[in-house]
């Protein structure tokens, strides 16, 4: 089986893009990537498009060919389908084109992930955002993925005797890295006080402790050894991938703090690899909530259960041993859900380039990128390195 390595990449700015429509920022995204790339859009093969709630906000299915259509290759007569796998829809898609590469299908492929939210006012939002959980179960009772989180970060407070502060301080690490980030939806910086008194949202989370509804398109060109050699851009190589699956309702689970999908993913994108944690250079983490960051972190081994609020509040910025979200993760760089896993490639991408700019984590030549979907069901995880 060949190696997959990453050629390209392109993002637009995450955030309220209220004068772009979905297929603008889908195909900005998409041309920066195969620029970027160097290469002709007749060398893709295949294309797979990432969404996941084009059809309900914008009334909008069938993203892959959409994106296959307005960008002009649909005439190349290639495959273009969608991926959707609630919130990790962008790193399900990544992955779908990695198996397609590396099973020596196809040379090189393109993602596309992209999401139009911010056009659906008030709680009508949160109405469609809560499509991702259990319907029957969790949001005809008034489950919101904020409630949810809440839940989860309560019993967690409670069992391990942790404040609020840690929750806050991946926040306020998010904000801090986004700030050195052009494309990010929010790049102010915040204190940890301001971020702990920000607006309840869904006690004991606030406003600072919730990613954003966000618009933004993030695209990505893969291809194989051989091509990514012939075209000289074989530096940066997928070096595992893994998937795995949780319960989508949160009663379901042996632990509403515990998620098991992350466990397996991770243990498993490790195993690939062949490498271990003090080998990852920087992690992107989805933190949708705060809390999740912290589970993550645990679920992932870079530390024990119970314990990530010792790591978060020693340090995770850039210069740390363990820098989280160089990007400015899913609170500060923003949440398009279909484009956000998409987006930790392109900030992986960057990073072991050594071009991530101001916001560069030194001597970055591991990367390891998780993404989840909803409040865990679904979790992918994938570890980077120079080639
Ligand atoms: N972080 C920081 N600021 C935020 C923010 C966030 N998450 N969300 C909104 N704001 C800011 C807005 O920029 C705006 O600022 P302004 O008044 O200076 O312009 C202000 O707060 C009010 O914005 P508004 O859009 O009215 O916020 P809201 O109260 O409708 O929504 C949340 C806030 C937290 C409910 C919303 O961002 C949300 O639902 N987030 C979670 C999304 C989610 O669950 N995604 C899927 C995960 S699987």
């Amino acid at each position: 089986m060949t190696e997959v390595h990453i050629i390209g990449s392109g993002e637009t700015k995450f955030g309220e893009m209220w004068d772009r429509s979905l297929r603008e920022l889908a195909v900005e995204a998409g041309l920066k990537a195969v620029e970027d790339a160097g290469i002709y859009s007749r060398d893709i093969g295949i294309l797979y498009g990432s969404s996941s709630l084009a059809g309900t906000l914008n009334l909008q299915n069938d993203i892959g060919s959409l994106l296959a259509d307005f960008s002009g290759i649909a005439s190349n007569g290639i495959p273009a389908v969608r991926i959707e796998s609630s919130s990790s829809s962008g790193a399900a898609a990544v992955r779908e084109a990695y198996l397609a590469i590396r099973s020596g299908e196809y040379d090189v492929a393109m993602v596309g992930g992209v999401e139009k939210m911010t056009d659906i006012y008030g709680s009508e939002i949160l109405d469609i955002v809560g499509t991702t959980l259990d319907r029957e179960w969790e949001t005809f009772f008034g489950g919101t993925p904020a409630a949810m989180a809440a839940i989860s970060a309560r019993k967690y407070m409670h069992d391990f005797k942790v404040g609020k502060e840690a929750m806050s301080m991946i926040s306020v690490n998010d904000h801090a890295n986004a700030s050195k980030n052009p494309n990010a939806h929010y790049r102010n910086k915040i204190t940890l006080e301001a971020a702990m008194k920000s607006t309840p949202v869904a006690d004991p989370l606030n406003l600072m402790d919730c990613s954003p509804i966000s618009d933004g398109a993030a695209a990505l060109i893969l291809a194989s050894e051989k091509f990514a050699r012939s075209v000289g851009k074989d530096g940066v190589r997928i070096k595992s991938s893994a998937i795995a699956q949780d319960y989508l309702a949160l009663h379901s689970r042996d632990s509403i703090y515990t998620l098991n999908s992350t466990i397996l993913a991770g243990k498993t994108a490790f195993e690939k690899a062949g490498l271990k944690h003090s080998d990852v250079s920087f992690v992107e983490l989805h933190d949708s909530y705060s809390i999740y960051g912290l589970m993550e972190l645990e679920d992932l081994g870079f530390c024990k259960k119970g314990k990530a609020s010792e790591l978060v509040m020693d340090d995770i910025g850039l210069t740390s041993s363990l820098p989280v979200n160089p990007s400015g993760g899913l609170k500060a760089k923003g949440n398009p859900m279909g484009a956000t896993g998409v987006g930790q490639f392109v900030e992986g991408y960057l990073q072991i380039r050594g071009k991530a700019g101001e916001r560069q984590v030194k001597n970055a030549s591991t990367g390891l990128l998780h993404s989840m979907s909803g409040t865990g069901s679904t979790s992918v995880v994938h570890i980077l390195g120079g080639a």
